[in-house]
């Protein structure tokens, strides 16, 4: 499937510049899941202050991937980076029980930016490797996702520790990407 999307895309619309920004609380996985998709292997990372951009070809698509640090006191700079994203990535720590519903405020208030109106949304349900974690179902659940009409979303089960998952993500991020340009003809 990846590779039609990414043969049609070609012949479409030449090389697409996608642009994603990851947000999500401190300590989700963020930055590892960045780096897993970017060169297959987990990093070790240390908490991000300010932010990471990595530019990377994924399935004939050019992104620009914005990984903001999700600390509580430099969340207020998210908002700089949501101009002209054509994606929202959010990670959530499914194993932190105790952070689930703060996790959901924050989706909110990201959500109901205008420069994010149109944007697409993959949550990548992160540490699924950590036996007890929430699920995928459940993170979709707490997070309220069955209320957001008209808009394209996935909840992805991922491990930024294994890479388990956020090839599918991102897959399902491109399909829908074409899809929503396709349309546009
Ligand atoms: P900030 O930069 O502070 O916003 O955090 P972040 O979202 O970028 O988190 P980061 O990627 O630095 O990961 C935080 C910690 O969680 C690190 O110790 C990672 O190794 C660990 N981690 C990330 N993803 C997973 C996962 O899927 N499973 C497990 N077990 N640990 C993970
Ligand atoms: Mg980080």
């Amino acid at each position: 499937m990846g590779f039609f999307f990414s043969k049609l895309w070609t012949i479409f619309f030449g090389k697409k510049d996608v642009r994603i920004v990851i947000l999500g609380l401190d300590g989700a996985g963020k930055t590892t899941i960045l780096y897993q998709i970017r060169m297959g292997e987990r990093i070790k990372t240390i908490p991000t202050i300010g932010f990471n951009v990595e530019t990377l070809e994924y399935k004939g698509l050019n992104f620009t991937a914005w990984d903001i640090g999700g600390q509580d006191k430099i969340r207020v700079l998210w908002k700089q980076y949501y101009q002209n994203a054509d994606s929202l990535i959010f990670v959530v720590d499914s194993n932190d029980r105790d952070r689930i519903n703060e996790a959901a405020e924050e989706l909110k208030k990201i959500l109901a930016e205008e420069d994010l109106k149109d944007c697409i949304v993959l949550v990548m349900a992160n540490k699924q490797d950590i036996n007890g974690a929430l699920s995928p179902a459940e993170v979709t659940e707490k997070l309220g996702m069955k209320n957001l009409n008209r808009r394209s979303w996935l909840v992805q089960g991922t491990s930024g520790k294994s890479g388990q998952g956020i090839k599918e993500g991102f897959d399902w991020m491109a399909s829908v990407l074409l899809k929503k340009e396709t349309n546009k003809l």
